[in-house]
């Protein structure tokens, strides 16, 4: 064995210390932020882009995000089968990137709501999309508030005080029974209404008519129903809105709510869609059904995922983008990222540095 002078074994160096390829130049050097300067907290959030690991995912999210809310059909040429009144730029650059936002019910329990509600208010997205959970939430919350605990309280001990936990959130039975107050009679008009004209129900349009009935600015709903934007929640039954539709189904039976028409309302919406972006927080329904619809048009444009779900079983809640471009969900050699994370930390900064940009700034 060769040993160079200064005793260092030339293999064990030569293995060590093996000379680098040239680095390219659009490699960029991982960089945190400096708090020793004074920051805006827009330079904040851009710092993440630079942080590595699951807050460079966020610093994408907030470029593509970004993408789909500058995006005009003036930025693409005219196609040669163009429709007459989209072919002169002022036509043009009024058609935007539709956006549709998923969300797991628990984002409505916990002060995510308050985002959302913003988002729709200020008609930044086209469609939303979530469980049962989802909904109700919302119009609890008009009727009685839900209160920050812990995630290790005494499940029986709730019980017999009449509290229910989500995560370390705590909702007073109360406020369901507020809800079934509030709602029963509704139902029944909505009941004599389909009666008198023949026009069944749909997820859809009985969020829309609950939006209409809440008239209180505090609801997402409230401004869906205002803003007209879509709602759709497929299992709108796995919920108290579930409880109280059975109930309802013994007292005054004969309400119907056709999931059919929904699901040709959202694909519609995708199809037509010049340019289509997802941004889908947490897993389960919300995620495939907004990613189902994209099929329909040969797969979304940008796609932004924020969702803790893993691969590894195989999930459509943790399945990444890349499943999604093998199904013809997601198109492929578009912009779409992951974020491994709980969406009630990155969500608010996301919006912070997309669609509240300006707001924050003043
Ligand atoms: N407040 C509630 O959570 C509530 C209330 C009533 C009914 N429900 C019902 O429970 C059922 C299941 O709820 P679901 O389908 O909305 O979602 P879920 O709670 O089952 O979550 C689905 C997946 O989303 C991901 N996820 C959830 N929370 C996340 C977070 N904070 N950040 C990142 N990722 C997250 C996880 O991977 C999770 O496995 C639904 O039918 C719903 O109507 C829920």
């Amino acid at each position: 064995m060769s040993v160079p002078t200064g005793g260092v074994p030339s293999a064990a160096s030569a293995a060590v210390l093996q000379a680098s390829e040239p680095i390219s130049t659009d490699a960029v050097p991982v960089q945190g932020p400096n708090f020793e300067k004074p920051f805006s907290l827009q330079d904040f959030i851009s710092s993440y882009e630079t942080i590595g690991f699951q807050a460079n995912s966020l610093g994408r999210a907030i470029d593509i995000v970004n993408k789909m809310r500058k995006w005009r059909l003036s930025d693409e040429p005219v196609a040669d089968d163009e429709d007459e009144d989209l072919k002169t730029h002022e036509s043009r650059s009024q058609v935007k990137c539709n956006v549709f936002l998923g969300y797991t019910s628990n984002l409505i329990s916990s002060g995510l709501r308050e985002l959302i509600l913003y988002l729709v208010k200020y008609k930044h997205v086209s469609a939303l999309v979530t469980t049962a959970g989802g909904i109700e939430e919302d119009f609890i919350k008009c009727l009685g508030k839900t209160y920050l605990a812990d995630f290790h309280m005494d499940g029986a001990d709730l019980r017999r005080r009449g509290m229910n936990r989500i995560g370390n959130l705590i909702v007073p039975n109360d406020n369901y029974c507020k809800f079934e107050d509030w709602l029963m009679p509704i139902l029944d008009t909505m009941l004599a209404e389909q009666k008198e004209t023949g026009q069944v129900w749909t997820p859809s349009t009985f969020i829309h008519r609950l939006g209409k009935e809440i008239n209180n600015e505090e609801s997402v709903y409230y401004w869906a129903y205002k803003n007209n934007i879509p709602v759709f929640c497929p299992a709108l039954t796995d919920g108290s809105l579930g409880d109280m539709l059975y109930f309802h189904s013994f007292k005054s039976p004969g309400l119907v709510v056709d999931i059919v028409q929904d699901i040709r309302n959202l694909n519609e919406l995708a199809r037509k869609s010049r340019k289509a972006g997802m941004i889908i927080l947490g897993g389960g329904v919300c995620k495939h059904q907004i990613a189902n619809a994209m099929l329909i048009r040969n797969g979304a444009d940008y796609s932004v995922y924020i969702n803790t779900g893993q691969e590894f079983d195989g999930s459509d809640s943790g399945a990444r983008p890349e499943e999604a471009i093998s199904w013809g969900k997601i198109k492929a050699g578009s912009e779409s990222v992951k974020v491994f994370a709980d969406a009630t930390l990155v969500f608010p900064l996301l919006v912070a540095g997309t669609f509240a940009k300006e707001h924050v700034e003043k």
